[in-house]
């Protein structure tokens, strides 16, 4: 039987690269999909092809969030898997802009990355408490190598992803401690070629040959390899595995910097 047979899942930025190796994977798994992008073509397309639904969705408006999830819901009778995906990066430095620039960086950023996942964890564990059996659900939040080793160039999104590992800890243990079986993991990708960094190559050419450089396997991730940890948590197969992180980066992170 296809691991998560019978299982209802939302990704959220279902457009393009993580995401849509996501909806992809899971698909295939056998779970239902609900996909949600800003970008409602590729979002749409996407999902017709894989036999996901679709939704536009900002992940930052948060009122839209229990909307979202009741379409889950109602359509498909629960919600097993919500993978908060969707991000974006600022492009800036800590002294790049000028204060207006800087601080509507700031909270753009903040507001998709940080509070979007916190308000799709909100709005997913309200509809997997009452999952018919009981309460039931994995979360995957996406974060990001530079939470761990931040880039320069980018503060909002280097502390946007920071704090999703911690947002995913707090998460994870208040679900255990109220006596929920709704787990939380953190996923940690490395560079990944996707439309986030050949849009960051065109910023700074020569980036993707540098990222790259940095994992002793010397590339990049391909988005189906971050998907299937994905796949993964949201799975039932370890279910004593929440407030964990997962990196997909080949590595990247575990050699020291001088090799
Ligand atoms: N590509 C990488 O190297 C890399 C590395 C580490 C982490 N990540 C993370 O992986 C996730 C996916 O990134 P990707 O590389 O696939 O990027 P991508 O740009 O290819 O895809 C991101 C998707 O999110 C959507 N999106 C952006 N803002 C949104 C919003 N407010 N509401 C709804 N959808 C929105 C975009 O339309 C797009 O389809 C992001 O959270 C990103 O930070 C990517």
């Amino acid at each position: 039987m296809a691991r998560l047979a019978g299982k209802v899942a939302i990704v959220t930025g279902c457009a393009s690269g993580i995401g849509a190796a996501t909806v992809r994977r899971l698909r295939a798994d056998g779970a239902e999909v609900l996909g949600t992008d800003l970008d409602a073509v590729k979002g749409a397309a996407l999902c017709a092809e894989t036999g996901a639904l679709f939704a536009v969705q900002d992940v930052s408006d948060r009122a839209a969030w229990p909307q979202i999830v009741a379409r889950a819901v109602q359509t498909f009778g629960r919600l097993d898997i919500l993978v908060n995906n969707a991000g974006m990066v600022s492009g800036a430095g800590i002294g790049d802009l000028d204060d207006d620039a800087m601080f509507a960086a700031w909270d753009k950023v903040l507001a998709v990355n940080l509070t979007g996942t916190m308000a799709g964890c909100r709005a997913a564990i309200a509809a997997m408490r009452d999952n018919q059996g009981g309460a039931k659900g994995a979360i995957i939040n996406i974060a990001s190598t530079t939470a761990i080793a931040p880039l320069p160039t980018d503060v909002g999104y280097s502390a946007s992803k920071g704090a999703v590992r911690v947002l995913s800890k707090s998460v994870a243990t208040w679900c255990a401690k109220a006596g929920l079986a709704i787990r939380c993991n953190t996923v940690i990708p490395g560079a990944t070629q996707t439309g986030m960094i050949a849009d960051a190559e065109q910023r700074m050419p020569g980036l993707i040959a540098a990222v790259a450089a940095t994992s002793p396997l010397n590339r990049l991730a391909d988005p189906s390899e971050t998907a299937a940890a994905i796949a993964f948590l949201a799975s039932d197969e370890c279910p004593f595995m929440t407030g964990a992180e997962m990196l997909v980066d080949g590595a990247a992170l575990a050699i020291h910097p001088g090799f």
